[in-house]
């Protein structure tokens, strides 16, 4: 067996159990762009620093460059027995080019290693949320798009240099790795940075609120879409049928859309527990915070793509639409400012008007206007303008309101937002 990094002070190797049972490779490789990123920057640092040599820099860097290349070639083994992507990266480029390898990790811990990482990871990762939100381009989603954007501001301050929660006596240079990997700052205490994983759960949190948006109106376009409703027809493409009803045609992508927000709630709850009974500073157990981020965003990012493909292959069956409106009075609260007395009165009136058109089963628009008389004799011959929904929705005027002009205003305002043709 190969001596582990941190082996000198062992004199037994672990069990393959605790071996399996500690291990992170089998997810953390996803970070290895971002951790050959943060070990490249932090080469150049110690190099400006006069910590290791120019030219030790230069065969790291061209090692991690080999290195990635590799990965992404396939031609990479990743090995469960170093532990993780960090170890992983360090000990193949050890293999690769030798004793400079052995200097990358001065004035470094894994602890502000892994969170440089996945900081960076993280911040790619919404940005790919944010253009997907875009993609998707309906007014809604906006404020989601601008919650990313916040957390993403705030999680961009740079752990590197925290080490492993005291930073170091070394001459390191914080400024210079924080600035070459694009981060704001550094972190101003190097106990909060290994500590703190608020960044990730206000980014969970974030993608939470996504996912229960779409939820929302998955549930609504599969209400629509039944055959009770019947107001949409998602076209074939986008839809599933049944191994045994042929003639069933489900909405399946806006129903699992529905049912992956479960998912992405629990993954932000999976943080959150992990999160909750800890002491300060870096403690293993938070190297499970990278499987729920992973499958957040990755769930995410895939309810946003079929909700926006959904959305692309739906007609609406204006006729049957049409037909359902005037199931519901929905001219009635129109018809009590049309009385303009007194609310409560005006309330009572036209909620008397509502119980005689059920006993005929009719139409507000269908009572005579003596009838409505008899109610009140403040009803008049203009009364009918403001019947049937088509003419009470005109009405509605305040802003922000689902009146036709209104609603028109709004589109305007989306169309230039969000630059549509
Ligand atoms: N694989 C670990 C993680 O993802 C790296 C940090 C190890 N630090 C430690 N103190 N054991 O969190």
């Amino acid at each position: 067996k190969e001596t582990k990094l941190w082996g000198g002070r062992f004199e037994e190797s672990v069990t393959d159990i605790v071996e399996k049972f500690t291990e992170s490779i089998s997810f953390d490789k996803q970070l290895y762009k971002h951790d050959i990123m943060g070990s490249k920057a932090h080469a150049s640092m110690l190099a400006k620093q006069g910590l290791i040599s120019v030219s030790d820099r230069d065969i790291i860097l061209q090692g991690l460059d080999e290195i990635e290349r590799r990965i992404e070639a396939g031609d990479f083994v990743w090995r469960t027995d170093r532990e993780d992507v960090h170890m992983n990266i360090e000990a193949a480029l050890t293999d690769l080019v030798g004793e400079p390898a052995k200097k990358l990790h001065t004035a470094r811990s894994r602890n502000d290693q892994v969170l440089t990482d996945f900081r960076l990871w993280c911040r790619d990762a919404i940005d790919r949320i944010v253009a997907s939100v875009r993609h998707l381009q309906v007014a809604l989603l906006d404020r989601d798009a601008g919650r990313l954007l916040d957390c993403r501001a705030r999680l961009n301050f740079c752990p590197l240099g925290a080490c492993a929660l005291a930073g170091t006596g070394l001459p390191i240079d914080r400024f210079m790795t924080s600035d070459s990997l694009g981060f704001t700052a550094p972190m101003r205490n190097s106990i909060d940075a290994v500590s703190d994983r608020d960044f990730v759960l206000e980014f969970l949190s974030a993608n939470s609120i996504i996912a229960i948006h779409l939820s929302r109106l998955g549930e609504e376009w599969v209400l629509w879409a039944s055959e009770e409703f019947g107001f949409i027809t998602p076209s074939d493409s986008v839809s599933t049928g049944s191994s045994i009803m042929p003639q069933k045609k489900n909405p399946d992508p806006m129903e699992l859309v529905r049912g992956k927000s479960a998912r992405v709630i629990g993954d932000l709850v999976t943080l959150l527990t992990l999160c909750k009974g800890l002491p300060l500073a870096y403690n293993r157990d938070l190297q499970e915070d990278k499987e729920p981020t992973f499958d957040s965003v990755k769930t995410i990012i895939g309810m946003l793509e079929v909700s926006a493909e959904f959305a692309q292959n739906i007609t609406f069956n204006g006729e049957k639409i049409q037909k359902a409106l005037p199931a519901g009075y929905l001219d009635a609260t129109t018809l009590a400012d049309y009385l303009g007395l007194p609310f409560r009165t005006s309330h009572d009136i036209v909620g008397r008007a509502v119980a005689l058109c059920v006993s005929k089963n009719c139409q507000l628009q269908d009572l005579s206007l003596d009838l409505l008389k008899s109610l009140n004799p403040v009803f008049d011959n203009d009364v009918y303008e403001f019947l049937g929904v088509e003419n009470a929705v005109k009405k509605f005027s305040s802003y922000g309101s689902t009146g036709s002009a209104c609603v028109a205003d709004q589109l305007g305002y989306w169309i230039t937002k969000l630059e549509i043709n």
